[in-house]
């Protein structure tokens, strides 16, 4: 069928009333998270792609705690008191529905369905009710789809409510529906509650208006995945998986070169450039940038990071709010935190943890050291074991190193501390003030060697 334009005035009403007690938590069941954001986000971020007149959001349980969470949205939030059930839920919402639009049913629960399947539903809805049924394998508990001889559909039957012969059926109702609001306000009151749970079920109406002559349009779900609803974990967590391989296919697609897809997790976004390469175990979180031909090792975890061009992050590495220059070398096992910069060609090697430190290009901290709290110019080579005593116990200083400084191993710089250009730390020295451009510092004891010394051992031998 082919659809040209827009459709006219479109509002969304999403379902989110319901307390998800088989979820065994207090949060309310809208608020769980796929990739970090909740449920009703997914859906409501789906919901604003539409381009509708306005979103309304029914909610019940834990309701404040909801908007709370979503209070960046531009949503209107409808309180349904009690779950009376779906059609009810639906009907509160109602009295603030404009006129003439078309109103889509989504449900703050199921996060997975693509836009282009609600475009085809809100199409098909311009005329009369339409409804996104599914082809399911075990359709126990669902409502089932009831088509009479010529395939029109008659109705939906609870499963609850289904016979035997009824419960055979594997056509379901995904509960997404939509249709014009003068549909929703002539029949929805009419719904009534006698059933098998005592609820106002809003798929009730389409057999209402079945039964005054409208036909009921239906489009049937590309695959039951774009339907899955969470109603426990072990939904929950395949929505989750679910979720994680339709991203990471879709950085494949795109030219991204990833190890394994069930293996990389992105909790935020990612953006890309050319020649990519993830490798097993990855974590991603919040705002991920990963410029031409990076490449990040093994169990990697990067929350708020940028990686600009030919930067190789080796395994087992950590970075959190870090902004890595182009042709850096970071870990194996780096520890970048927050507010740490690497200039072009930087090297951050094995066992260094770092926070607010600028590291200049092509400066080198291959090992086992802390950098905190310092600036660091170009060229730069630290030693293994250099701290930077940062914190006094009260405050914290910083530590400026020049271009070109050479640290000896083992070096403690005692901040506040200006070490400058070209100067030079002898190895296992304390340095507590300023060292002068091209300078040589040495701060440990002298070495004594003394001849003809015993060991101890040796000694009691003679006795
Ligand atoms: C519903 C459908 C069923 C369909 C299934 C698909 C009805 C009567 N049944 O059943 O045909 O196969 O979804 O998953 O519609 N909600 C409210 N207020 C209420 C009741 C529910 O906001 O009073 C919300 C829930 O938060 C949830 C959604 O509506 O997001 C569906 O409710 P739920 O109780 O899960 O319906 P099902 O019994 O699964
Ligand atoms: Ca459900």
């Amino acid at each position: 069928m082919e659809h040209t334009g827009k459709p006219q005035a479109l509002e969304v009403v999403i379902l989110g009333a319901g307390k998800g007690s088989r979820m065994q938590s207090d949060l309310p069941k809208v608020l769980h998270t796929v990739a970090d954001r909740p449920l009703l986000e997914h859906v409501v971020n789906t919901a604003q792609q539409l381009d509708p007149l306005a979103i309304h959001v029914v909610l019940g349980h834990g309701g404040e705690q909801v908007k709370a969470a979503l209070s960046n949205y531009d949503v209107n939030w409808v309180v349904q008191d009690r779950q009376l059930g779906t059609g009810h839920a639906v009907l509160q919402a109602l009295p603030a529905i404009s006129p003439h639009s078309v109103v889509l049913v989504l449900y703050g629960d199921v996060p997975l369905t693509p836009l282009s399947t609600l475009q085809q539903l809100v199409a098909l809805a311009q005329e009369g009710p339409a409804l996104l049924t599914a082809k399911l394998q075990d359709p126990q508990g669902y409502g089932r789809i009831v088509r009479d001889a010529v395939g029109a559909l008659v109705g939906v039957v609870e499963h609850k409510d289904a016979s035997a012969q009824e419960r055979r059926i594997s056509e379901i109702n995904t509960g997404l529906l939509a249709a014009p609001l003068a549909d929703f306000n002539t029949y929805l009151p009419r719904v009534g509650n006698s059933n098998q749970q005592q609820e106002y079920y809003l798929p009730d109406m389409l057999g209402l208006a079945v039964q005054e002559g409208k036909s009921v349009a239906t489009c049937l779900a590309r695959s039951e995945l774009e339907v899955l609803g969470v109603n426990d974990r072990v939904q929950l967590n395949r929505v989750e998986r679910e979720f994680q391989r339709l991203q990471a296919e879709g950085l494949l697609r795109s030219g991204v070169n990833i190890a394994d897809v069930s293996r990389l997790d992105i909790r935020g976004t990612l953006t890309c450039g050319n020649g990519v390469f993830i490798d097993v175990n990855v974590v991603l979180e919040g705002d991920v940038f990963l410029g031409d031909r990076t490449s990040i090792g093994a169990n990697c975890v990067l929350r708020n990071v940028r990686v600009e061009r030919d930067t190789l992050i080796h395994p087992m590495s950590h970075l959190e709010e870090v902004e890595v220059g182009a042709a850096c070398n970071v870990g194996p096992f780096a520890r970048l935190r927050p507010g740490t910069v690497l200039q072009a060609g930087a090297r951050v090697g094995n066992f260094v943890e770092t926070k607010k430190a600028t590291i200049g290009e092509g400066s080198k901290v291959n090992h086992l050291t802390y950098i905190g709290d310092c600036d660091m110019g170009a060229g730069a080579n630290i030693g293994a074991g250099t701290i930077t005593c940062n914190y006094d116990g009260v405050n914290k200083h910083k530590t400026k190193i020049g271009d070109g400084v050479f640290v000896g191993s083992n070096s403690t710089l005692v901040a506040p501390l200006n070490i400058e250009a070209e100067a030079f730390v002898a190895a296992g020295s304390t340095i507590t003030s300023t060292v002068g451009e091209k300078d040589l510092a040495v701060s440990r004891a002298r070495q004594r060697n003394i001849q003809g010394w015993c060991r101890p051992g040796e000694k009691n031998k003679k006795d």
